[in-house]
């Protein structure tokens, strides 16, 4: 069966992540074309060697990269924090125990209430340039509200974490020991279906060393593979247990010992780094430029939430890494697109090549430095998810 082919031409830089495509890590080229077969990139190289297409598209000197992979993220919800935002922009502190206000709001909303929201934080984000986005359970705490989040959150993504263990839900606050029971058993039953991944909120006032153990343990068991928060609000085990579980990525990463750095850097364990969530919080900045000199792998995500990060621009998180967390704009660029790739461990998503899928993001912009040079700035010019136009 033939497909429909569009030649996107007048690429003044292109970003294909593929060093042996173009220059440096983010394989660069100048003056470049490429050619989206059906949902996939059937060709790329120099404007003056393209191919005939069905429908040629004159970028006039734009830049294309790969879209956001934006492999952190808590979209199923309902209610609105704004008064907790606004009281700790006001002096208060931020805690997990935040959480609690969307849990009640989230419990209460229709199936239909939260897969509108979820849907709204879906467009929104792919307008701003992610054609890939992970998705949390986390606010429901009993096992069919999980269960529900995940089943919505499978309608639009298959990335899809079961996060049972996002805090102790309120009715096991005296019997956090049976909680753990509850979402290692009962509840990864009914949530492993429909869930990719396991994730556990490794934190003081959330789950300790052990319970983290137990809970991704469990998960791995029932064939879910590991992710974890951890390090965020203060020092702890969870990069350690990351690194030693085998997970995908250790998020936040907030708070690291040289002995963390290390273990992330000699491992397979991506840190995935979330500036929203300290700017939101009014939080001290993990260091992206420590983990890149030791040798890890750093994604950029924006922690999409509620509660301590409350956006969905990927743009805004690459700005913020790189003028206050050591990292070059090339280096949070390729952490926002082949780096959320690698922390999901998807080979077809995070950069162009011939074969990857067709997710491109065209900015009002001659170069991928604009997402930094230019922070708050509108620049989504045109998107592509698997080889439709969507914006
Ligand atoms: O990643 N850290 C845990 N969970 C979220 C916060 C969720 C909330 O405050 O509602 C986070 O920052
Ligand atoms: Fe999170």
């Amino acid at each position: 069966m033939s497909t429909r082919t569009t030649l996107i031409t007048g690429i003044g830089s292109l970003v294909t992540n593929d060093p042996g495509q173009g220059t440096g890590p983010l394989g660069l080229l100048t003056d470049a074309a490429v050619v989206i077969d059906g949902d996939r990139v059937a060709w790329v190289g120099p404007a003056a060697q393209a191919p005939a297409a069905d429908e040629r598209v004159d970028a006039e000197g734009r830049a294309l990269l790969p879209g956001f992979v934006d492999s952190h993220a808590h979209l199923v919800f309902a209610g609105d924090r704004t008064a907790e935002f606004n009281a700790r922009m006001s002096g208060q502190s931020y805690t997990a125990g935040g959480i609690r206000t969307t849990v009640a709001a989230t419990r209460a909303a229709s199936d239909a209430e939260l897969d509108a929201n979820l849907a709204g934080f879906v467009r929104e984000a792919l307008r701003q340039g992610t054609t890939t986005i992970e998705c949390k359970s986390g606010y429901g705490l009993t096992v069919a509200d999980e269960a529900r989040a995940l089943r919505i959150a499978a309608k639009h993504t298959p990335e899809t974490t079961y996060l049972g263990a996002h805090i102790v839900a309120p009715e096991y606050a005296e019997d956090p020991a049976g909680y753990v029971d509850l979402v290692t058993g009962e509840m990864l039953d009914a949530c492993a279906p429909h869930a990719r991944w396991v994730d556990v909120f490794c934190e003081k006032g959330a789950f300790d060393g052990d319970q983290a153990r137990a809970v991704l343990t469990a998960g791995i068991e029932r064939g879910l593979t590991p992710r974890v928060h951890a390090n965020q609000l203060t020092y702890g085990p969870g990069v350690q247990l990351a690194v030693e579980l085998g997970a995908a990525s250790a998020d936040h990463c907030t708070h690291l010992t040289d002995e963390d750095v290390a273990a992330l850097a000699g491992s397979a364990t991506v840190a995935t780094l979330l500036p929203g969530a300290e700017f939101s919080t009014r939080a001290e900045y993990p260091s992206g430029r420590r983990l890149l000199d030791a040798g890890a792998v750093v994604a950029l995500s924006t922690d999409c939430n509620p509660g301590s990060s409350f956006t969905s621009s990927m743009a805004f998180c690459i700005a913020v890494a790189v003028r206050e967390m050591g990292m070059t704009p090339d280096e949070a660029v390729w952490a926002a697109t082949a780096g959320g790739a690698h922390a999901l461990r998807r080979s077809d998503v995070g950069t162009i090549a011939v074969g990857s899928r067709a997710d491109l993001l065209l900015l009002d912009a001659p170069s991928h430095v604009h997402l930094a040079y230019r922070p708050g700035v509108p620049l989504t010019a045109a998107v592509w998810r698997a080889g439709v136009r969507e914006v």
